[in-house]
């Protein structure tokens, strides 16, 4: 998509709007990975407004995070607890604390949200930076073709249809960069507002491959938050690595 800059895809309004309408794996995902930090500080790639690390910090795990946009900060900061944490603004793929934990985590889809397979192996690699000799990171995403089926290029998908307003996804798939571009589209009474997004989509496999790299491996991989067998009718997963 020309002209998009990852650093403001998510701007003043998508932070206003975000917690709006919860994914709904919050507890889940908190019990999960209090359970993999085992009372040790943990630290969050890319940890937007808090959506976990708020509720994990609540349960006892001490949070800090590391955050591209200024805008999802602002939020977190506003919320209960949210300017208690110690969030440094920049890129998870080269930003640094300064310190370990027992656990860095990335959820909800966003080692996506860097468009390069390089970017993605200095991610894995900054996640190894921050892990204690005994931590471990934990990536959540989607499965690759549980978005994309096997030969789609282009698609519209109507996400929400409603009475007053409908949402469409307007998406275009590149397998050669492996890049899908989006433009969620919302049309309204109150006039067309345009949410684009592109993501880099990768397969567990090539993950295991950039831990690897980071001199990582894969200790355990799940469908979902409840620990859920990985199998071949999974659309998700939750991977555990450690050195
Ligand atoms: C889907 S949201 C997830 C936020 C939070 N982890 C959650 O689960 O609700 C993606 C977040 O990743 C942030 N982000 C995107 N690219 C990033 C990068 N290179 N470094 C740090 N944060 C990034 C975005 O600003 C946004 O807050």
């Amino acid at each position: 998509m020309q002209g998009f800059d990852p650093a403001t895809s998510f701007g003043a309004s998508v932070a206003q709007r975000y917690d709006d309408q919860p994914r709904g794996d919050e507890a889940d995902a908190v019990a999960f990975l209090a359970d993999v930090a085992r009372g040790r500080p943990a630290l969050e790639f890319a940890i937007g407004t808090g959506r976990i690390a708020l509720p994990l910090h609540a349960a006892g795990t001490a949070v800090d995070g590391i955050e591209l946009s200024p805008d999802m900060l602002a939020r977190l900061r506003q919320k209960p607890g949210g300017a208690d944490l110690a969030v440094i603004c920049g890129d998870m793929a080269s930003a640094t604390t300064g310190r370990t934990y027992g656990l860095v985590y990335l959820v909800f889809n966003t080692i996506f949200n860097l468009l390069s397979a390089d970017d993605q192996i200095r991610c894995f690699a900054n996640a190894a930076r921050h892990l204690d000799a005994d931590g471990c990171f934990v990536v959540e995403t989607a499965l690759p073709h549980a978005w994309i089926a096997p030969g789609t290029a282009d698609y519209v998908h109507a996400e929400q249809i409603g009475l007053d307003a409908i949402t469409l996804d307007v998406a275009r798939y590149d397998p050669v960069t492996q890049l899908l571009t989006e433009n969620h589209v919302r049309i309204s009474a109150a006039g067309i507002r345009l949410t684009p997004i592109v993501c880099r989509l990768i397969t567990p496999g090539e993950m295991d491959l950039m831990a690897r790299i980071a001199g990582l491996h894969l200790l355990a991989r799940y469908a979902d938050w409840r620990r859920g067998a990985f199998d071949i009718r999974s659309t998700a997963h939750v991977s555990v690595y450690g050195f």
